[in-house]
């Protein structure tokens, strides 16, 4: 840590804890969160600021995907520290003039908050002030239909996300609960799924001697898991 750098406590929810509640005014109008997201999953996530290069690209490629993701059964919200009027004036910007990778007049249809007072932000632990004391970090918090964090990134302001990884997390988040599974580095939905660890001697006996399962040791078993089956129960459940 270099000289002038503080070290100071910053509050923020973790995997497992109840998603943190506010209520914000948005471009999409007022929310209540996150009760209004009661039976869906949601991306809540932060950008430094409107007007910006890296969160322009960002919001262009996350709009270009919405469908994706509503069809995933999972809502994005974003997030900045800057006003109502700016968020407008920026998104008009975008569909307006902004072509980039082949995607033009992209309309973000989801809701941005504004947070000028960092309420929101401060709540999330999305202000990391060796960053930067008045942007938001690039945050994001996957959160399950009961209101839970399931899954927490963080990138730095220099730095703009994945969007195919954000779609692979929610994925993988949601088969895992459907089949009781775990899933190995790089998953994608096809690949083979972890079983975890046996409880005792006699499970992993069990497990060592079941056709469906490879176990590689009696750490280490596996199953097929087809694509069309994950799909099917992950994709347009409602
Ligand atoms: C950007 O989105 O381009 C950006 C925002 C804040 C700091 C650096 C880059």
């Amino acid at each position: 840590m270099e000289e002038n750098q503080e070290q100071q406590v910053i509050n923020m929810p973790r995997i497992g804890d109840a998603a943190p509640e506010f209520k914000a005014v948005t471009t999409q109008g007022d929310i209540n969160f996150p009760a209004d997201y009661k039976g869906d999953w949601v991306i809540l996530f932060s950008h430094p600021a409107d007007f910006t290069p890296v969160c322009t690209s960002e919001f262009m490629t996350f709009a270009t995907m919405e469908d994706k993701f509503t069809e995933a059964n999972c809502k994005l919200v974003g997030l900045s520290i800057d006003g109502l009027y700016s968020h407008i004036a920026w998104l008009r910007t975008i569909k307006e003039k902004i072509e980039y990778k082949g995607m033009k007049d992209v309309e973000v249809n989801f809701p941005l908050i504004e947070d000028i007072k960092m309420d929101v932000a401060r709540k999330y632990g999305m202000i990391q002030p060796n960053e930067d004391t008045t942007k938001a970090v690039r945050a994001v918090f996957f959160i399950d239909p009961n209101g839970i964090i399931r899954a927490i990134i963080y990138y730095p302001l220099s730095l703009g996300r994945n969007f195919d990884e954000l779609y692979r997390v929610i994925i993988a988040l949601q088969a895992a609960d459907e089949f009781g599974v775990a899933t190995p580095a790089d998953w994608r939905p096809g690949d083979d799924v972890i079983i975890g660890p046996a409880g005792s001697c006699g499970d992993a006996k069990g497990r060592m001697e079941d056709s469906e399962i490879d176990c590689k040791d009696w750490f280490f078993c596996t199953k097929k898991l087809d694509k069309e089956t994950v799909l099917k129960r992950v994709l347009n459940k409602k």
